[in-house]
């Protein structure tokens, strides 16, 4: 197993649209196994395939404190949203240090596949709920900073651009 690179925001990369997955095969299973390696290396609680520069609808989701209850959903739809939405202060591997409250649907009935090509529906609530929205926005290119104000995005930006500069 590997951990791989998380693409930080503003990366352009991240803003790339994910293909379905169209062949359940190892190199599939392997992207899996790797994604999931990577997100509890982080730590964190979701990670899509578009962060790691991978451009296949891919996420792996551990909302447990244990940390042994890996979910992996694979062209994850969202078959039905709660009208009633909630706030939850997000963050974000690719945003490292930026927590900022976003109002999604509480509740949302998603389908997937597993790795192995086995369609299922689940119903998320709370925590999950979040995490998959927040983990399908990055399979359309979307990062959850995009849900603040151009005044918020703007200092998010040049934050991560200090920081990333830093660091070189
Ligand atoms: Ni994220």
């Amino acid at each position: 197993m590997t951990v791989l690179k998380i693409l930080r925001y503003p990366d352009p990369r991240l803003h790339q649209v994910a293909r379905p997955v169209e062949v359940f095969d190892d190199a599939l299973r392997t992207l899996v196994k790797d994604m999931a390696e990577t997100m509890y290396a982080a730590p964190g609680v979701g990670l899509a395939a578009t962060q790691v520069d991978v451009h296949q609808r891919v996420i792996v989701i551990d909302v447990s404190e244990t940390k042994d209850q890996l979910q992996v959903f694979i062209n994850p739809q969202i078959v039905k949203a709660s009208a009633e939405g909630r706030i939850y202060e997000e963050g974000c591997l690719s945003v490292p240090g930026i927590y900022e409250e976003v109002e999604r649907p509480g509740v949302v009935r998603v389908r997937a596949f597993d790795e192995n090509g086995k369609q299922f529906e689940i119903d998320a609530h709370d925590l999950l709920a979040v995490c998959i929205q927040h983990e399908i926005d990055h399979l359309d290119g979307r990062v959850f900073v995009q849900y603040l104000s151009r005044l918020k995005q703007n200092r998010i930006r040049s934050k991560m651009l200090k920081s990333d500069r830093e660091a070189a």
